[in-house]
């Protein structure tokens, strides 16, 4: 079998549209954690549930989430670490990122205490490892283990819990004693309540529901990480600006879209020919050929970014026929499907924002709130990037913030 390798733009965002490409990306994750979840899933069966899931990522619910839950939970993760003077961002962004997360897969919080939130936290980033997996350098099944264990954590103390209110609630909907919008608006409620069709092992529903929690706060973690560290590298090389993007939450939000552009999450996509084909670069594939298709290097395209394509940039001009994060969300059958509450609103070239109803995005959100609290880097403590993985992302990002005021510029 052979290998091939879009990284051409043109030819990228081609192939991530060819039904006769099925996913490969996961083939090691799927073994303990993504079997039959959405992404996993291919032409009708995928086209299927994808349908039904999409039913939450309205614009009202994603601007909820933004508007209403999102400053909260901002709030209650900021107090203690803002007392502190310091906070670690990886850290800080997962302890937010988890309770969006759970809200929107459906996995209700049990006890509401620290150590469930340290639960929570320990258990994104294992179920983090099953997206990587197949990029680990060493023996994987350690890991493997570490994995199904917290899989079995997460299904017993969080998972049935869940599952037994939604189903009281459905119960109480045939019943006549709630109204449909009393229901929880979530992946598991959707589930549950077209499981007659969907036919789903209850294993099944347990991976798409972790599933979920995972790939809603995973990837924004790691993108937040390079968001706010070109943010400050940026304001170090130009004084005046921080001002300005304390200011000016789009500016923020403009920044946050160069970053996804440079920093895909998933760097590349991975697929296989189910058929003999011809790819978008002109070359032929057998099938059971692995096609890898380069997000990381679409996005620094210099016919399509410009010369400076492979640098940090936020004012650079942008053709129209693009999206100022490239192609850091996918596209075709498998685009993100969580694009508008990470990024916020995203419209194509340097068309304006529409002010009445623009997001801004969770990502930017979160980063224009520690610009706002004050956030710089460390100077005794450097960050790290991670290197068990081949990804580029941030392992340990230590900052100080602001210290808070009526405490005579002395934190805690
Ligand atoms: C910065 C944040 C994010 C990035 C960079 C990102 C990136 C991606 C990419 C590249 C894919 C396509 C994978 C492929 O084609 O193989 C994808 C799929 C997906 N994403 Fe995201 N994502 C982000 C945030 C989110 C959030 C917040 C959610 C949920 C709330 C989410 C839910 C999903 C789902 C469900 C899929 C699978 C869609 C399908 O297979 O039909 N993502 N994401």
């Amino acid at each position: 079998m052979s290998s091939h390798h879009m990284r051409r733009y043109a030819d990228v965002e081609k192939a991530l549209t060819l039904p006769d490409l099925i996913q490969s990306l996961y083939d090691e994750g799927r073994k303990v954690l993504m079997e039959q979840t959405l992404v996993t899933l291919h032409g009708e069966e995928h086209r299927a549930r994808r349908l039904l899931e999409m039913r939450i990522f309205k614009r009202d619910f994603l601007r909820y989430y933004e508007e209403q839950v999102l400053p909260g939970l901002l709030s209650e993760t900021l107090a203690p670490v803002a007392a502190a003077g310091r906070l670690e961002l990886v850290e800080f962004g997962y302890r937010v990122m988890i309770h969006l997360a759970i809200a929107f897969a459906g996995i209700d919080r049990q006890r509401f205490s620290d150590q469930e939130s340290d639960d929570l936290l320990h258990m994104i980033r294992v179920f983090g490892k099953a997206a990587t997996l197949g990029q680990l350098k060493g023996d994987p099944e350690p890991v493997r283990q570490e994995i199904r264990e917290q899989l079995a954590f997460f299904e017993r103390e969080f998972f049935l819990p869940s599952v037994q209110r939604r189903r009281a609630a459905l119960e109480r909907l045939r019943a006549g004693e709630i109204a449909e919008d009393e229901l929880p608006r979530d992946i598991l409620t959707i589930l549950l309540r077209n499981e007659d069709d969907l036919e789903l092992a209850a294993e099944v529903l347990r991976n798409e529901v972790a599933f979920f929690f995972l790939a809603g706060a995973h990837t924004s973690v790691h993108s937040l990480g390079h968001l706010v560290h070109h943010l400050l590298e940026w304001c170090e090389a130009h004084p005046g600006e921080r001002a300005l993007l304390e200011a000016d939450p789009l500016r923020v939000q403009r920044f946050a879209h160069e970053s996804f552009r440079l920093h895909p999450s998933s760097p590349v996509a991975r697929r296989r020919a189910l058929a003999t084909m011809v790819l978008p670069d002109g070359s032929t594939a057998a099938a059971g050929d692995t096609v890898i298709i380069d997000l990381r290097q679409a996005n620094r395209d210099t016919e399509v970014f410009g010369a400076d394509a492979a640098e940090f940039n936020p004012l650079r001009p942008l053709p129209a026929s693009v999206f100022p994060h490239g192609i850091t969300f996918g596209s075709g059958a498998h685009a993100c499907l969580g694009k508008a509450l990470a990024a916020g609103t995203v419209l194509r070239g340097e068309q304006p924002p529409a002010a009445d109803n623009h997001q801004i995005g969770t990502v930017a959100t979160i980063a224009h709130r520690l610009l706002v609290a004050g956030a710089r880097r460390d100077p005794e403590r450097e960050p790290r990037l991670d290197r068990k993985i081949e990804r580029e992302t941030w392992e340990h990002y230590p900052l100080l913030l602001a210290p808070p005021p009526g405490t005579g510029g002395v934190p805690a």
